[in-house]
């Protein structure tokens, strides 16, 4: 796909990793369409690619909410005419031990509540907007990639029970939209960031980030243009559907 002049769904794109993909693809010409829950963070991502002279667009929406996800793709296709990407990439963390226990006495678990809330927005999440995101390329006629931001904890990551599973299961999503999706034209992909120096690796545990941060190989956390550079590869490759890359540093869990 040729991004020039591409709309491009991000989830999530008023921070962090969503906010550097929507500058690294206007910079290539797209038109970056950010849905997320903070107003302040849109404005200042719209702000920033008005800067390259780029007219990027924004919404607020509940990616976890049925009706919220369909009025506000409806309102994307409203404006704009078509949508030739989606961007997976809205989560949050609620991380927790699994169990924490001492001499046989069991003094915390994760609840129900920091499970619900992770798997809610960060698989149950990318199920809707997929859903919504592949419906209107149908309907519109064209071609389309959508791409899932999965993690390195995918893999399992101690305290990350919820998150680790949201995150395997948007790499199942990915083989499995990749399968059913292709006779429409669209192609899917997902990207397991590593440790990457944005907000929600930075208010990490401080022990838990330098225990972590010393044990990767490339010895430094990863730059959000480096994920948006493997986002920009997956919408530009034709051939690549269903698989995911990962970009981590060369640090396995
Ligand atoms: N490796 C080895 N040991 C670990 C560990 C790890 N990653 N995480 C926790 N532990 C150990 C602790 O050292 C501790 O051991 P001791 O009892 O022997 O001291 C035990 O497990 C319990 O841990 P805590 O004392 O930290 O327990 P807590 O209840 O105070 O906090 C926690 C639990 C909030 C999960 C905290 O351990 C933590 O923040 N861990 C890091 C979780 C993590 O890696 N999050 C990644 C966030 S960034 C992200 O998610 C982006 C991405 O895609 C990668």
């Amino acid at each position: 796909m040729h991004l020039n002049e591409k709309v491009i769904v991000i989830t999530g794109g008023g921070q962090g990793l969503g906010r550097a993909m929507a500058l690294f693809l206007a910079e290539k010409g797209a038109t970056p369409v950010l849905i997320d829950m903070n107003s302040q963070a849109l404005e200042e991502t719209v702000r920033l690619c008005h800067e390259k002279g780029v007219q990027a667009r924004a919404y607020i929406a509940n990616i976890a909410d049925e009706a919220a996800v369909e009025e506000v793709f409806g309102n994307i296709v409203r404006d704009l005419g078509a949508i030739h990407g989606l961007i997976n990439n809205a989560g949050i963390t609620r991380d927790a031990m699994f169990i924490k226990a001492k001499d046989g006495e069991v003094s915390k678990r994760m609840s129900l509540e920091q499970w619900q809330q992770v798997i809610n927005v960060n698989l149950t999440g990318v199920f809707l907007c997929g859903r919504e995101a592949a419906t209107k390329m149908i309907e519109g006629g064209n071609e389309g990639v959508i791409i899932n931001i999965s993690s390195i904890s995918r893999a399992g990551n101690m305290g990350q029970s919820n998150y680790s599973a949201a995150k395997a299961g948007v790499v199942a999503l990915t083989t499995t939209w990749g399968k059913e999706l292709a006779r429409y034209g669209i192609r899917t992909g997902a990207i397991a960031p590593g440790f990457i120096a944005t907000e929600m690796v930075m208010s990490m545990k401080p022990e838990a980030l330098d225990k972590m941060a010393a044990s990767i190989p490339a010895k430094r956390l990863g730059e959000p243009s480096e994920i948006a550079s493997a986002v920009a590869f997956i919408l530009e490759n034709d051939y690549f559907t269903g698989r995911v890359i990962e970009v981590d540093g060369g640090l396995r869990l």
